[in-house]
């Protein structure tokens, strides 16, 4: 296992960092698993194996593995009062649960469609890999032949799918990990801000109040949360907009895309996919851009996200922020000197 630099502790903590390697030690000895369900790995991991079986035997599996390739396009407009201008109509591409070492032919599709979509922005919102105890370094080589096609403006959370040791080698590659750390995106003068959490599921080291900590109040907050259970703290503390993922929003569903299986305990059926509403605060949780498990899906297809912010309803108005301009990074609290173009235009 790759050694935890030093810097990686101060971002999150030494209590937090030591917590999450306790964890993660459990997770390899297989001490611990991550409850039941489609996604539970390791001691269960004879689930995924028996729905596997139970599809094979129907005649499901072909039909099931090309439809994790059947990405669809979701186009989601947000409304956030007191956006500032020059991002109206910024395009937010998320990428949710690639768990890149399910099947090679998800990420070479998830890395040729992502390239002939338009956005502004990407944001990842964890879980690059799937079976969760064994080595990550596939899942590490598919991320580095991934980033390069990614946006230059990007961000990452990590899920409980990840061990804390992904990051280095990821951030080096240019993606750029919020760690309860935040950035902000500045466009003439203004600027949005980019918070993320370290995985709010299983290994609890996630601090929602720390990473909006340097947020001023009256600015425009994005909570990056691996999983949707956040939503009643985010809606709290001011957050504007929320983007999950987790769920897979079943992955495989019942026709209708009723969920078989749910792994969000505390969310509501209305979290487990698509748009939802907290309080003030505007939700999304992904139905995933991967898939996890069983390299199958059923009445629930995967997908890439666009959010499009505006301050008000599309009426006549501008359609999207003009792409030309330049963008800026600043450092957020408590710091994040990883971010690439970090101060320069980019
Ligand atoms: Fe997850």
């Amino acid at each position: 296992m790759r050694p935890i630099p030093e810097s990686i502790r101060q971002r999150l903590g030494d209590e937090k960092t030591q917590k999450r390697l306790q964890i993660q030690e459990k997770l390899k000895q297989r001490q611990v698993s991550q409850g039941l369900g489609l996604f539970a790995m390791e001691r269960f991991f004879s689930v995924n194996a028996c729905v596997g079986g139970i599809i094979s035997l129907c005649g499901m599996k072909k039909r099931g593995l090309s439809n994790i390739l059947d990405l669809r396009i979701e186009q989601h407009e947000v409304i956030l009062p007191g956006l500032p201008a020059s991002f109206e109509g910024f395009r937010i591409m998320q990428l949710a649960d690639l768990h890149c070492d399910l099947d090679a032919g998800m990420i070479t599709r998830i890395r040729e469609v992502i390239v002939t979509i338009p956005h502004d922005a990407v944001m990842l919102t964890g879980d690059y890999h799937n079976k969760v105890s064994r080595p990550f370094d596939l899942s590490i080589e598919e991320m580095l032949r991934l980033i390069p096609h990614l946006h230059p403006l990007r961000f990452a959370v990590l899920g409980n799918h990840d061990f804390l040791e992904k990051v280095p080698p990821l951030e080096n590659a240019g993606l750029p990990f919020l760690l309860n750390e935040s950035a902000a995106i500045e466009r003439e003068g203004s600027r949005i801000w980019i918070c993320g959490i370290d995985d709010p599921h299983f290994f609890l080291t996630h601090d929602l109040a720390q990473a909006r900590s340097g947020v001023p109040a009256n600015e425009i907050s994005i909570l990056l949360s691996h999983s949707p259970e956040t939503y009643r703290e985010a809606a709290t503390l001011g957050y504007d907009l929320q983007l999950s993922g987790h769920t897979h929003g079943g992955q495989i569903c019942a026709p209708g895309g009723f969920p078989i299986y749910r792994n969000a305990p505390g969310c509501r059926r209305e979290h487990l996919s698509g748009s939802w509403r907290e309080g003030k605060m505007i939700g999304y949780t992904s139905r995933g851009t991967g898939s996890a498990g069983v390299p199958a899906r059923f009445h629930c297809p995967p997908e890439i996200t666009i959010h499009t912010l505006r301050s008000s309803p599309l009426n006549g108005r501008q359609m999207h922020a003009d792409a030309s301009a330049p963008f800026y990074l600043t450092k957020g609290n408590p710091r994040n000197d990883a971010l690439p173009g970090s101060g320069s235009g980019g």
